[in-house]
């Protein structure tokens, strides 16, 4: 799988999100078997760039290639200095951000709300690929299926953006109007694949190895993205990796294992904040790691009491410990409880 001359380990991405696909946790999910993996959305307001929420954003340390930056705006020439902002600062793929459904991206007319304003889409993606084209860097674009159930046009952008130029295109199988509600649905996807010609990755609702093969299958798609189902389990690539490959579950990780990736994740991740930002933000991630387990909810619930990073680690060390007293491994992913696709999501 390429986007346009760049190769990718895989077919399995992580999806971006902000506050949470930051620089160490996209590290993260490759090592653990993403092939490929989007910034957080940044701005293409000029007088936030050096703020320390954008440049942590667009830091890319020590970052397994390709670097891939999401940007997110309303006015077509901010959106091409962005791209090239970005590209300046190490990006190899600029992804135009139609998806967000985010009321503060929303009311300023970006993210989502572009689907609704077909030409003013269409002419942000051509000012971004004039800048992008001359760089050989490939432009991608992430969009839902639309602004509502009755507004369904992902097929119509699609068709427009690839005809500028776009190199990928991601859809995430809910309209605008849903937010992050009901169902994603996958039709839609299957028509924008059916429509173009440049790889068409789906994206929604994908939590287990065998939902992963069935979008894959109903689809068409080329690839998949998995956004929450990331979340405290980082490992789920490498799982629907070795499903699709094989037929079979991989056993979940063993329990020190899964201490060891969440601790390291935990010192990357304080090195980038910071001991106070980084305490603060850290908390989500070990809550996603432990709510599923054993007595996680209590844990998470004391952990949020602990104010320094030397507390959490030690806390999160202990509490791995004793887990791994009782337990080897991890549950594994459990098709009952997760089941693979309903008739309305087809
Ligand atoms: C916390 C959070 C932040 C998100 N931020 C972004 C973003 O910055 N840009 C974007 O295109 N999508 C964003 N999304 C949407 C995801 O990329 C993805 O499309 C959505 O979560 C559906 O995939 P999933 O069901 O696998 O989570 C975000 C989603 C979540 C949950």
């Amino acid at each position: 799988m390429h986007i346009g001359h760049i190769p990718l380990a895989n077919r399995l991405f992580a999806a971006p999100m902000a506050g949470v696909t930051d620089r160490p946790f996209r590290q993260l999910c490759k090592r653990l078997g993403a092939g490929y993996a989007v910034s957080e959305m940044v701005t293409s307001r000029r007088d936030l760039w050096n703020s320390l929420k954008t440049s942590r954003r667009a830091n890319h340390d020590g970052e397994v290639d390709p670097i891939a930056v999401q940007i997110a705006g309303t006015e077509p020439a901010m959106m091409a200095a962005a791209a090239a902002y970005n590209i300046d600062n190490g990006a190899q793929i600029i992804d135009i951000n139609m998806g967000c459904p985010a009321k503060k991206v929303c009311t300023q007319w970006a993210g989502s709300a572009l689907m609704q304003d077909e030409p003013l889409a269409l002419e942000i993606i051509e000012a971004v690929v004039a800048v992008c084209a001359p760089r050989h860097v490939p432009v991608t674009l992430k969009m839902r299926t639309g602004w509502c159930q009755a507004e369904r046009n992902a097929v119509s952008i699609a068709r427009a953006a690839e005809r500028a130029g776009v190199s990928m295109v991601t859809v995430h199988g809910r309209t605008r109007e849903q937010g992050y509600g009901g169902q994603a649905e996958y039709a839609t996807i299957a028509a924008v694949k059916a429509a173009l010609r440049i790889p068409v990755v789906a994206n929604g609702d994908i939590d287990t190895p065998e939902k992963a093969r069935a979008v894959l299958a109903t689809t068409g798609a080329d690839a998949i993205m998995i956004g929450r189902a990331a979340q405290g389990r980082p490992w789920i690539f490498r799982e629907i990796a070795h499903f699709l490959e094989t037929g079979e579950h991989l056993p979940g990780p063993e329990v020190r294992q899964a201490k060891a990736w969440l601790l390291e994740h935990l010192d990357d991740h304080y090195g980038l904040y910071g001991e106070d930002a980084g305490v603060r933000s850290a908390r989500k991630h070990i809550g996603w790691a432990v709510r599923p387990l054993p007595d996680g909810e209590i844990f998470r619930a004391h952990m949020n009491t602990l104010d320094t990073s030397q507390a959490q680690v030690s806390a999160v060390s202990d509490w791995f410990d004793q887990l791994a007293d009782k337990l080897w491994r991890l549950p594994a992913w459990s098709q009952a409880a997760h089941p693979a696709l309903t008739p309305e999501q087809a």
